[in-house]
């Protein structure tokens, strides 16, 4: 026989297909054997019981919501468009059919939901007039254009065109599938537009009033084209911009519906005082203490608060926002922006700075059971009175153990107040203990402390740290990700790296919808109350709260290398967005 000729071979197969169901097993028994949940770790002792955990609640649910989700799969062309006029009660668009034999030649997982995203950024456009559609789109000042099956760049903006250069060669990967189509870019890293609630509510309803399924016979696949566009030369459609002499948060605040917390809250006075934390604060979207839903965990009109609890919010490096609506596409923004999402232009590079290159890092089992960050000082610009209200400064601080001891002494420090033994009673490290524990198990600090204003200053609080390349990062255990100017860009890297990712943002991705918090990352609240009793959960050892983070390492490796690489990156962007029709199915 033949593997008898050749034993190293076969011990070697067998010795794979070993590990795999050794694997499974432990996975099988970490979800299915609650032995597992119920061992006292010498670090849990008793009074802490790891099995009636919240964020063993939270796991089981995110396992199984992400179950239900995946039923919804399809692997046909019938049933995708089914799903598709179901879902979106329109014909789906011409050219459908190829859109989903790609899609099912690079093995994609298809569920119609991972696109709602596109869905709720594309409703408001519905409703503008195709022409000032198209004008506002064709002239914007970078623009990847395609015709007649070919993407071209048009548009100079400078020291941005890496990005852009990125994003052409995306699109040019499937321009041939493509009508005559303009996409306007933004080329800052933060987002632009903000329609005011009343307006994008109009927008929105007169979407969902006209949506109607058109009966097939009136069904065609022709696209009118440019041709009258690119015929008649237009100056840059430029719209009244709100610019750094105004408060950010103001104005976006004005698309903070009525019923929401930060409907015509005001930016505080005075941000000098230490950052103030909502007391006693068991918000909705939190379970426990920690985070449920992470849509509303994200958005910062169900969060006042955030207002002086983020960069983004308080003074961003650039403002240049609009309340109208321009078709831009840009790879991040808050919930409160109207731009359309594409995959970010750092996930389609190969460099290592952002993605850690192929390397993974080592196994688990041989990853550190500590924590590393680095990264720059980013998040918006740090002023004297207000640098203490940044996210990242908050995060670096929390993570240093002279700055916790200090506030284990006093109370609280300027960034950030401890976790309450209230909301969070099962949590072991008591005060006094913090300090002692993060000075071994945490290593974080900015590689640069302002990239873009002198801040010296900022030296009396931080220390400037050698950096740490990003697959280096990955013998680490534990990864906490937070927003820079806007998305921090490493997350597809962190998900890729089996270490976990700790995340808390504002920023919406084009992935959301195919990513589970608590299956395939931990979930972080922006006021970063819930990091300690998180850590204090995952990171014991060798016990149950390590094995659970080694299970949502592994799942959001997997899941990201099934559903975040660049094919599907590529099927998320071609979106024909006419109202016009596929329906050969049906026919
Ligand atoms: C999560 O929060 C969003 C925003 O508030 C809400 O629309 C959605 O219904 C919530 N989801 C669940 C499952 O409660
Ligand atoms: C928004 O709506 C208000 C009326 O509610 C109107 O005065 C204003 O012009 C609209 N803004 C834009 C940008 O359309
Ligand atoms: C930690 O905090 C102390 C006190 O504020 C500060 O001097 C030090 O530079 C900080 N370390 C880092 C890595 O930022």
């Amino acid at each position: 026989m033949a593997y008898l000729r050749s034993p190293p071979l076969f011990v070697l197969k067998c010795v794979g297909v070993f590990f795999i169901l050794l694997f499974l097993a432990a996975n099988v028994a970490l979800w299915h054997d609650t032995q597992y949940w119920n061992v006292p770790s010498v670090h849990h002792p008793a009074g802490a019981p790891t099995h009636n955990h919240p964020i063993r609640k939270l796991m089981l649910d995110a396992r199984k919501r992400h179950e239900e989700t995946l039923l919804k799969r399809s692997t046909d062309l019938n049933t995708a468009a089914r799903r598709y006029r179901e879902r979106r009660g329109r014909h789906p668009p011409p050219g459908f059919d190829r859109w989903f034999q790609a899609a099912m030649e690079t093995d994609a997982i298809h569920v119609e939901d991972y696109f709602d995203r596109i869905y709720k950024d594309l409703a408001p456009y519905w409703a503008l007039e195709p022409e000032v559609l198209k004008r506002r789109a064709s002239s914007w000042h970078f623009v990847v254009r395609v015709r007649g099956g070919t993407a071209t760049m048009k548009g100079d903006v400078g020291d941005r065109v890496l990005w852009l250069e990125l994003w052409n060669t995306l699109v040019e990967e499937f321009a041939e599938h493509l009508p005559d189509v303009d996409m306007p870019i933004n080329y800052m890293d933060e987002s632009r537009i903000l329609v005011p609630f009343n307006n994008i509510t109009t927008l929105v309803d007169k979407e969902k009033k006209e949506r109607k399924m058109v009966d097939v016979k009136e069904v065609t696949t022709e696209f009118k084209g440019l041709k009258e566009i690119d015929e008649t030369s237009s100056e840059t459609y430029e719209p009244e911009w709100h610019g750094p002499d105004e408060q950010y948060w103001d104005v976006a605040v004005k698309t903070c519906g009525p019923n929401t917390p930060a409907h015509g809250v005001k930016q505080v006075a005075d941000l000098s005082q230490p950052s103030e934390f909502p007391q006693n604060y068991r918000p909705s979207y939190a379970y426990k203490g920690f985070i449920q839903n992470w849509t509303a965990a994200i958005d910062p009109c169900l969060q006042p608060h955030l207002r002086q609890l983020h960069g983004s919010l308080i003074e961003p490096v650039s403002i240049r926002s609009t309340e109208e609506l321009i078709p831009l596409f840009g790879g991040s923004k808050l919930p409160m922006n109207n731009e359309i999402l594409i995959p970010g232009a750092m996930y389609l590079t190969d460099r290592e700075f952002y993605s850690g290159g192929e390397s993974h890092g080592p196994t688990w089992v041989r990853k550190k059971t500590q924590l590393v960050w680095r990264g720059m000082g980013s998040g918006g610009r740090t002023k004297p009175h207000s640098w203490h209200h940044f996210q990242r400064h908050r995060l670096i601080d929390m993570l240093n153990s002279t700055s916790v001891s200090r506030a284990e002494a006093e109370g609280r420090a300027m960034t950030f107040e401890l976790p309450s033994h209230e909301i969070y009673p099962d949590y072991r490290i008591k005060d006094g203990q913090l300090s002692e524990w993060l000075k071994t198990f945490a290593d974080a600090g900015f590689g640069l402390l302002c990239p873009y204003d002198e801040c010296d200053w900022l030296g009396t609080y931080f220390k400037v740290v050698k950096s740490i390349p990003m697959k280096k990062q990955y013998q680490y255990k534990f990864l906490p990700d937070v927003d820079g100017n806007s998305f921090s860009a490493r997350f597809r890297g962190f998900l890729r790296s089996t270490s976990v990712p700790l995340k808390a943002s504002i920023y919406t991705e084009w992935h959301d919808d195919r990513l589970v918090p608590w299956l395939h990352f931990i979930p972080l609240d922006n006021t970063l109350q819930d990091l300690f009793p998180a850590l204090d959960f995952f990171a014991d050892g060798d016990g149950p709260g390590d094995m659970a983070a080694r299970f949502i390492a592994e799942s959001g490796k997997d899941w990201a290398e099934a559903t975040l690489r660049r094919e599907d990156m590529r099927l998320v962007c071609d979106e024909n967005r006419h109202n016009l029709g596929f329906v050969d199915d049906i026919k």
